[in-house]
């Protein structure tokens, strides 16, 4: 237990916080901080120092017993039942779906907008405003088609188009496959002499004559806007732009529901560092699954381990890149993905982009098999060099250093399918419970589309009242939603299968207490919270910062 003690040096008093513990047998004082000069300032200091030691205990330690325990209690399902679950549940629906749907088109429902609008929120958060080194941009979906020249897709983003002779499917194969693979749905053999290269962007027109493209890619935004932010924001070397928004692509064969859309979205950055300077963060050091290039070529499965130690073992080459991939699986972790579910696996010679010398991806284990999540490649300064030479505009910076001007390196570029992290938050908190007999859906609460359902126990118009005052409280902060209709129960059931992590319910004690109770969803376990407490006690538990049990009185059920 800590303590405040003073101390008088001097004649001036000094605050510090110490703590008394037992070690070999013998009581011995330690001091965990200085607390200031004045009393009042020491204790505010303690409040503070004890509360975030709180909050780091809980983060270390319980997160991991949460972590331990959703790993068990995720139910599998196919692509085309979550995708039957998405459409009822009101999250995704077919575009133009009254007309029979769209290929590669999706439109996300009332519930569907609020996750996406999450995802990307918490993001923007950790990839923007979280670090120093990093500053957002909104780039336009349609620009200059130099800049599609420039970037090489004008030339070779394609991808080749074969139909299979026997179940007469399209498919998109790589141009190193052609002759060699036959088709995965039938195991038909491809028409191959008619095979056709196929452009991937879509062309549109701009005024009378101009003609370009839908981006497919947000990244080149980045590199043409890089020494505008570089100057404005006054930027230094290493850092980075994100961008989040819109990409198309003409997809040959768009499938698993929305796996390969033609439509989507994409959270990207670009890294820039000095050429070959060494990373200037410490690496988490997080336990990951990995299957390097030489591992594939021998057939070898992925192998287990720490980052530092792939690091260590030159499995990944340079550190930067170790950091990305690990601070990328991180950002999963941290909203509570399964780490069961992913890997990162490099890519081979064959599939390594010409301009790129290093490339892996981090890979989620679909229930069509393990494929790409995010993309994180090492581009070196090809992009900024080919927008040099096509604009005729100077892009180097000037390297204190070595005193020279020089055209930074993106040693990463993370690039993630905003739709990818909807299907992996989807899949790793799908659970359907025997015991309730209904599915419960467990999103990490940042990300849930609803944060509270507020109920009034019985249709009453005390009840109701006051349901409505919280209501109008909350409503400033999160997206929430008042339910009188249907039992109790019923309500619980309902908002588990949309990922409410808590319900909040108005009861007579309520009315002599002013307090309510909140449902913990995943434990079902309640609390009594006073009104005047219940939205600090929300935050808190949105943002993990208290064991649900510790944040009110626990309700005997
Ligand atoms: N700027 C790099 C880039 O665009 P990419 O590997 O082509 O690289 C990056 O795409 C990410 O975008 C992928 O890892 C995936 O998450 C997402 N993505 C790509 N094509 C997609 C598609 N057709 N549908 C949904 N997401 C897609």
């Amino acid at each position: 237990m800590a303590f405040v003690v003073k101390k008088t040096i001097n004649e001036k008093d000094y605050y510090y916080l110490n703590e008394n513990k037992r070690i070999d047998g013998k009581v011995k004082t330690k001091t965990l901080a200085y607390l200031g000069k004045t009393k009042k300032e020491a204790e505010e200091k303690a409040k503070e120092f004890m509360e975030k030691m709180e909050k780091k205990k809980f983060n270390e330690e319980e997160k991991k017993e949460e972590q331990k325990k959703s790993e068990k209690l995720q139910t599998e399902i196919s692509v085309e039942d979550l995708a039957i679950f998405c459409k009822r549940r009101g999250f995704v629906y077919q575009s133009a779906d009254i007309y029979g749907g769209y290929a590669g088109f999706w439109d996300f429902g009332h519930l569907g907008v609020e996750l996406k609008n999450n995802i990307k929120k918490e993001w923007w958060k950790f990839h923007v405003w979280q670090r120093k080194d990093m500053k957002g941009i909104d780039g336009s979906i349609i620009t200059h088609p130099l800049v599609w020249k420039a970037s090489g897709h004008v030339d070779s983003f394609s991808d080749i188009f074969v139909v299979c002779k026997k179940c007469k499917k399209p498919e998109k194969i790589d141009k190193k496959d052609l002759g060699k693979i036959r088709c995965p749905k039938c195991g038909g053999e491809f028409d191959n002499e008619n095979a056709k290269e196929f452009k991937l962007m879509f062309k549109t027109n701009v005024g009378e004559k101009d003609e370009t493209y839908l981006r497919p890619e947000t990244a080149q935004l980045i590199f043409t806007n890089f020494k505008s932010v570089y100057e404005n924001a006054r930027m230094k070397l290493p850092f980075g732009i994100a961008q989040v928004g819109k990409a198309f692509r003409n997809e040959i064969a768009p499938r698993d529901f929305l796996f390969r859309c033609r439509e989507f979205e994409q959270m990207e950055m670009e890294y820039f560092i000095v050429p070959d300077s060494k990373c200037v963060y410490e690496i988490p050091n997080v336990e990951m699954s990995v299957l390097s290039a030489e591992a594939q070529e021998k057939n070898e499965t992925p192998m287990k381990m720490k980052i530092h130690e792939a690091l260590k073992k030159k499995i990944i080459k340079k550190d930067w890149h170790a950091y990305w991939l690990a601070t990328e699986f991180s950002w999963f972790m941290n909203l509570g993905a399964n780490p069961n579910n992913f890997r990162i696996r490099q890519h081979r010679k064959d599939e390594l982009a010409h301009y790129s010398s290093d490339c892996w991806d981090l890979e989620y284990k679909f229930p069509f098999g393990w494929k790409e999540l995010e993309g994180i490649a090492d581009r070196g300064n090809y992009d900024l060099s080919q927008h040099q030479k096509f604009s005729k505009k100077d892009l180097s910076v000037f390297d204190e250093e070595s005193k020279k001007k020089i055209l930074p390196q993106v040693i990463c570029e993370p690039s993630l399918g905003v739709e990818r992290a909807f299907l992996v938050f989807m899949f790793d908190s799908y659970f359907y419970d025997d015991k309730r007999e209904n599915v419960v859906l467990k999103l990490h609460p940042k990300i849930s589309p609803i944060k509270a359902a507020i109920f009034p126990i019985v249709k009453k118009e005390e009840f109701e009242k006051l349901c409505e005052n919280i209501f109008e409280d909350l409503k400033s902060e999160w997206n929430i939603v008042y339910d009188e209709s249907g039992s109790i129960g019923r309500r619980y059931a309902r908002n588990d299968e949309i990922g409410t992590p808590y319900c909040i319910t108005v009861d007579e004690e309520s009315l002599k207490n002013k307090d309510v109770t909140i449902r913990d969803r995943d434990t079902k376990k309640q609390i009594r919270v006073k009104i005047s407490e219940l939205k600090a006690t929300l935050k808190k538990l949105i943002n993990e910062e208290i064991a649900f049990e510790k944040a009110g009185k626990l309700v005997k059920t």
